[in-house]
């Protein structure tokens, strides 16, 4: 049986995830048109059940597996936290063991990435990672397809992170390395790539990333622009000085103004409305991230497919 887990995207070779988006951009096509396409996709996943194991809140990452499973013709064991023994008198080895016996796929949310990686090292099935606090790589991928679906390759794009650098920026970071694109980080020092970042691009002998203290001047002549929420689930709320000095860093119509004409913006959601954003963002017509969002479903049923051996 093929094993293979989607953790991070720093860990998958580029051409399997160019094989994802590719896939994914016909599965796409084939649900919005080719019936006979359509047909054979419906049934891919019969017989197979994926479980889906969050231990933080979910509305699209939870909904978008779930819709990608179902639609390919496979069923979905939705797997309480608080309903099960793991961490509270069944270790996670155990507890992985026996989901190996019963489901075909596992999607875990999970706080702790080593959590995720434990999980994995047990587990004879396919592990999927649907967040931690350092990575996001679903998401991440899923914003890739978004851009090179209305703006074509994101090879040497530039693309502006805005704020803080938290796990969904991670896993832009190794998506850049393996797709080759450019980043700029652009938020105050606290909030700035950690060591850990850096030493990864050290190790990769990668210059993908600059850090440009200057938000107008980090979004000159960029293709992508993307943010998030200041105060991810796992980090607490921040101080006065904190937001006052994030401000600046806050993604306007104005800002925008100073990338190219034909820059998007994304945003993964949910969306602090007034803090990393303003209000009005979301009608600009420069905002993809309803797209973005619907996308998560054709790109997670390719990233299925791949994990299933099925491409
Ligand atoms: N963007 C994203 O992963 O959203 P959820 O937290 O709602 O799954
Ligand atoms: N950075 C956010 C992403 C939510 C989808 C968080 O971790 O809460």
């Amino acid at each position: 049986m093929i094993v293979n887990n989607f953790l991070n995207l720093n860990e998958i070779a580029p051409k399997n995830l160019e094989a994802i988006l590719e896939d994914a951009s016909k599965i796409k096509k084939a649900t919005l048109g080719d019936t006979v396409l359509n047909e054979s996709y419906s049934s891919c996943l019969n017989n197979t059940i994926t479980g889906l194991l969050f231990e933080k809140l979910s509305t699209r990452t939870r909904l978008s597996f779930e819709a990608a499973v179902l639609k390919l013709g496979g069923q979905v064991s939705n797997i309480r936290k608080d309903e099960i023994h793991l961490g509270q008198g069944e270790t996670l080895q155990d507890t992985s063991a026996m989901f190996s016996l019963f489901l075909d796929v596992l999607v875990l949310r999970l706080y702790e990435e080593e959590k995720l990686y434990e999980f994995a090292s047990n587990s004879k099935i396919p592990i999927i990672n649907g967040l931690t606090n350092e990575s996001h790589p679903c998401q991440v991928l899923t914003d890739i397809f978004t851009f090179q679906e209305i703006r074509g390759s994101i090879i040497g794009k530039k693309v502006v992170w805005l704020g803080v650098a938290n796990n969904v920026f991670q896993s832009f970071l190794h998506a850049a390395v393996a797709l080759k694109f450019q980043i700029v980080f652009s938020g105050p020092l606290k909030f700035q790539p950690s060591e850990r970042m850096l030493e990864f691009l050290q190790k990769q002998n990668s210059d993908c990333l600059t850090i440009e203290p200057n938000p107008v001047v980090a979004v000159e002549n960029a293709d992508l622009v993307v943010t998030d929420k200041w105060v991810s689930m796992h980090d607490n709320q921040l101080s006065k000085s904190d937001l006052d000095d994030l401000a600046s860093f806050r993604v306007t119509k104005e800002l925008l103004s100073c990338a190219r004409m034909d820059v998007l913006f994304m945003h993964c959601l949910p969306a602090d409305k007034g803090q990393e954003v303003s209000h009005d963002i979301f009608e600009d017509k420069r905002c993809v991230a309803l797209q973005e969002a619907e996308n998560r479903m054709h790109v997670q049923k390719s990233i299925l497919r791949w994990c299933l051996g099925l491409f």
